[in-house]
């Protein structure tokens, strides 16, 4: 019995320390840098769903502004006293204005009050500037007061600030005053009396933006959203979307055609998510097009990425249309080709071509160097790829220096994926873009699913992902870690998978319709999610080269018996970036292994940053903006071997150095 309860007391203690001493040896070979990581490698997809543009980024204050809602004309606006819409205005491809008169009775007021979208969020001592194109019909002059109120205040005055505005002639003009508010609120309103003699006015293309956007720019950005994107890092800026694209039929399908030159000019179009969702209905979801194709070049350029348009193949959605004669037919498709080829002009032609010009004129002479260019959304079917063929044949000839990306469809897997996938290669395009919304397992499962991707067929686009838990369809810590984990398997085929961009992007707290979303806003605040630091902390550490990281010879993707860990390793220089996601319940010990190193060279650990997602359903929320955000930690070593741990449920990114 003695013998019995001494020999169970050792094997005990003994399997004790073998517990307490697992380690798992990532071996990192720096004998040779791996492929380049591109440039391009993760990035950005922009999608006006969820008020992203306008109401969002685009930092207009005033919804309806030149009166082209075509359900009623005034919709978004509340008119008093005397005002008639007119159809004879100005801008030819928005006709419609107002005209203000006076309202007959000296204790009677006429003018106009706009409700912003959702409100109109405005700041103490912040300058917003008041423009609008007007003319007095009968000739002579006229006055406007604009102000800024606040009409659910119960103090003395709605007022929050007053300006007086005098407009004189019968031709249309634009005139401005800058507005000041003397208290903040996020949900005022732009209130407009004819005041004066209160002589009949003209009213078009109605605007309030605040002067201080994202660089300045007059027809601007809201200045912490584009930060935002700018403090991504990131490589490539996919735009306008998604399904926007396509339309809900082809009269409503993205035609960039319709977003340049004067943003007065530019036609309204029907934004594409207003009828999708009736649960969270918008039956006043517009495009003003003012952030337009110029906007969005510029923007990429200015935040440092590639800009990759995406265009309609001439297929209006496919979810939404099964009559086959809802798309444009295949020998129809000649204007949306031309109109890639414009794009292309419009981006990269001289300022003497016809399109290079125009964007000469917008302001920007210089070419924006376009590389990249979609070709439909998520299509599936010969109905793509009959369509996507003449487009790749006439691009190819006029521009070979530009790269094509096709579609494998809106699934991960899957019939239409599999049928996409060797048509693309046959066709011939450079890139495929993969699109995943997927359960907690789906990204758990997948952390190898690029290890044996054909190396010589097109590279992927994973142009669409984030982790949808079922249950839990937020942007809570465990969805990101799961994210950060699959990114290793994309870090580690990163000579396959060129680009990476989570969708979508932005979402307004009361204007939503689609989530998960990467950044999220009110009218005046604004949260980046968990998910947005793990993408932050790809972006960061992108490195240069790939580098091969092994536990016992297998790529570290959490399969059996890696005890929840998904690795990859990139190096930048003389600097080692490796990324542990230990998606397990368990802290892990691990020790990092270099081989290949010269003889006089040892490695040394220098930082780590680390995302705790151990409070799995903890988020980011415009109240507590900062609960699940990475944070720096020590780790020590020096020499061949570093040994360090990675907590349960956590992200960290390991710095060190080759001396
Ligand atoms: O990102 C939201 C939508 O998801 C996109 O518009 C579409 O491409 C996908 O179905």
């Amino acid at each position: 019995m003695l013998k019995h309860f001494i020999l169970s007391a050792v094997s005990f203690m003994l399997a004790a320390s073998v517990a307490v001493a697992q380690s798992f040896v990532m071996d990192i070979d720096l004998k040779k840098q791996g492929p380049a990581i591109q440039a391009t490698q993760y990035g950005i997809f922009f999608e006006d769903i969820n008020f992203a543009a306008d109401g969002g980024l685009y930092a207009e204050l005033v919804k309806n502004r030149s009166f082209e809602y075509p359900d009623d004309h005034l919709q978004g606006w509340k008119a008093f006293g005397k005002v008639t819409v007119k159809d004879d205005g100005p801008f030819e491809r928005n006709p419609h204005y107002v005209r203000i008169a006076d309202p007959g009775h000296p204790h009677k007021w006429s003018g106009l009050e706009n409700e912003g979208y959702f409100g109109i969020g405005v700041r103490e001592g912040e300058e917003y500037r008041f423009s609008v194109w007007a003319r007095v019909p009968g000739g002579g002059s006229s006055e406007l007061r604009a102000e800024l109120v606040n009409t659910a205040s119960i103090t003395e005055t709605q007022t929050l600030c007053q300006e007086k505005l005098a407009v004189s002639g019968d031709a249309w003009k634009q005139y401005e005053v800058i507005l000041k508010p003397g208290s903040t609120f996020d949900k005022a309103a732009l209130r407009i009396f004819l005041v004066g003699e209160r002589v009949t006015v003209d009213l078009e293309h109605v605007s309030l933006f605040p002067v201080d956007t994202w660089k300045g720019h007059r027809n601007g950005l809201r200045k912490d959203l584009a930060q935002a994107l700018y403090d991504l890092h990131p490589g490539v800026f996919r735009f306008p979307g998604g399904c926007i694209v396509e339309g809900t039929d082809l009269a409503t399908r993205y035609n960039w055609k319709n977003t340049v030159g004067p943003v007065e000019n530019r036609p309204l179009n029907e934004n594409r998510w207003e009828y999708t969702f009736t649960h969270r209905f918008f039956p006043d979801y517009y495009q003003s097009c003012g952030l337009g194709f110029f906007e969005f070049f510029l923007l990429s350029e200015e935040i440092g990425s590639e800009p990759l348009p995406i265009l309609s193949c001439g297929l209006a959605c496919q979810f939404q249309n099964d009559d086959k004669n809802a798309h444009v037919p295949v020998d129809g498709l000649q204007p949306y080709i031309q109109d890639a080829l414009d794009l292309i002009e419009f981006a990269n032609g001289p300022v003497d071509s016809e399109w290079g010009r125009l964007r000469a004129e917008m302001g920007h002479p210089a070419p924006f160097n376009l590389k990249y260019i979609g070709i439909g959304n998520e299509q599936w079917g010969s109905l793509y790829t009959e369509r996507l063929e003449p487009f790749v044949k006439a691009i190819r000839a006029a521009h070979p220096e530009i790269r094509i990306v096709g579609s494998s469809g809106p699934n991960s897997e899957g019939e239409q994926f599999d049928y996409l996938w060797p048509e693309m290669r046959r066709i011939g395009v450079d890139l495929v873009d993969e699109h995943f919304y997927r359960p907690y397992n789906w990204f758990l499962s997948q952390g190898a699913r690029y290890d044996n991707y054909d190396r010589k067929g097109p590279k992927v686009f994973a142009g669409e992902y984030a982790c949808h838990a079922r249950g839990a369809k937020w942007n809570h810590a465990y969805a990101s870690l799961l994210e950060a984990a699959f990114m290793t398997g994309i870090e580690r085929n990163a000579d396959v998978v060129h680009m990476a961009t989570y969708a979508p992007l932005f979402a307004h707290v009361e204007g939503w319709q689609w989530r998960p979303d990467l950044i999220w806003f009110d009218n005046l605040r604004s949260f980046r999610t968990a998910s947005w630091h793990v993408q932050e902390l790809y972006g960061r550490f992108k490195g240069t080269n790939m580098l091969a990281l092994k536990m016992s010879g297998a790529n570290v993707t959490g399969a059996e018996g890696q005890g929840g860990l998904f690795a990859s390793a990139v190096s930048d220089g003389n600097r080692i970036y490796v990324k542990v996601a230990n998606t397990s319940e368990e802290s892990r010990d691990i020790s990092f292994n270099f081989t290949g190193l010269k003889k006089k060279d040892v490695v040394r650990a220098v930082e780590g940053v680390r995302l705790d997602c151990s409070d799995r359903l903890a988020e980011n929320t415009l109240e507590d903006p900062f609960k699940v955000v990475p944070e720096g930690f020590r780790f020590d070593g020096e020499g061949r071997q570093i040994d360090a741990s990675v907590p349960p449920l956590s992200f960290s990114v390991f710095v060190l150095t080759v001396q």
